[in-house]
């Protein structure tokens, strides 16, 4: 199977079922993306596949023949990507570990055009956090529509 992961061609010679993010991390050595569930309920390890964010954990590789697959290592260079510096502004993380999913569902979400009302953000995003940084989730999706500006 070949795919394109962070702009880079890729070729994966294992079973069609092998979930997504069993590649990304033992094949392609990219750790940002991160294993918690396995069941697709955590979103820790969710990335995009064509612009949709995917739980990468439960995507079997045979779905991403011949389309583009980004990880957090490749959503922006130097972490320029709005929704990373939002995240940085509001210092959302804590242990981090979910943060990366986190960062790929809300960014999947920004990237629509039209940008849906912001509680549609919040609604969709259903990602866990153990440490409980909602709060700070939520303030940083706030000021990314400040300033980019609400649809709703
Ligand atoms: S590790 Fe994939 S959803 Fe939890
Ligand atoms: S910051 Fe620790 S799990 Fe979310």
């Amino acid at each position: 199977m070949k795919f394109i992961l962070n702009g880079k061609s890729v070729t994966f010679d294992g079973e069609p079922d092998t979930p997504l993010l069993w590649v990304i991390r033992e094949h392609q050595h990219l750790t940002g993306t991160k294993f918690g569930c396995g069941i697709g309920a955590c979103g820790a390890c969710t990335v995009h596949v064509d612009g949709e964010a995917v739980r990468s954990c439960s995507y079997p590789l045979a779905l991403v023949q011949g389309r583009q697959v980004t990880t957090i290592e490749g959503l922006s260079e130097e972490r320029s990507h709005p929704v990373q510096q939002a995240w940085i502004q509001e210092e959302v993380p804590q242990c981090g570990y979910c943060q990366s999913g986190m960062i790929m569902a809300v960014s999947a979400v920004m990237a629509r055009k039209p940008l849906p009302p912001e509680s549609q953000v919040y609604r969709e995003i259903t990602n866990l956090c153990r440490c409980a940084t909602y709060y700070r989730i939520r303030k940083a999706i706030h000021r990314l529509y400040q300033t980019q500006g609400d649809a709703s």
